[in-house]
């Protein structure tokens, strides 16, 4: 038998959103989307899971390049 060495951890990217539970998961109704939304993937919103550009400021501090996912209608 040969014990399995510690799993090294790799970073986490959320910090501080909904850490009580085991998964963080939104359901959106589609039906109720506008014209136009923007949800959070830098998780640093303090509106989560919406945007609130707080990725700008994470993208200074580490030098990462993230942004938002838009959803918009399809204009006709
Ligand atoms: Fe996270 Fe904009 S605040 S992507």
């Amino acid at each position: 038998f040969q014990p399995k060495p510690p799993v090294e951890k790799k970073p986490i990217c959320n910090l501080k959103i909904q850490k009580e539970v085991q998964k963080v998961v939104n359901i959106v109704d589609i039906e109720e989307i506008g014209e136009k939304v923007s949800y959070c993937r830098c998780w640093r919103s303090k509106r989560f899971p919406l945007c609130d550009g707080s990725h700008t400021k994470h993208n200074e501090d580490t030098g990462d390049n993230v942004g938002p996912l838009v959803l918009k209608r399809k204009s006709n």
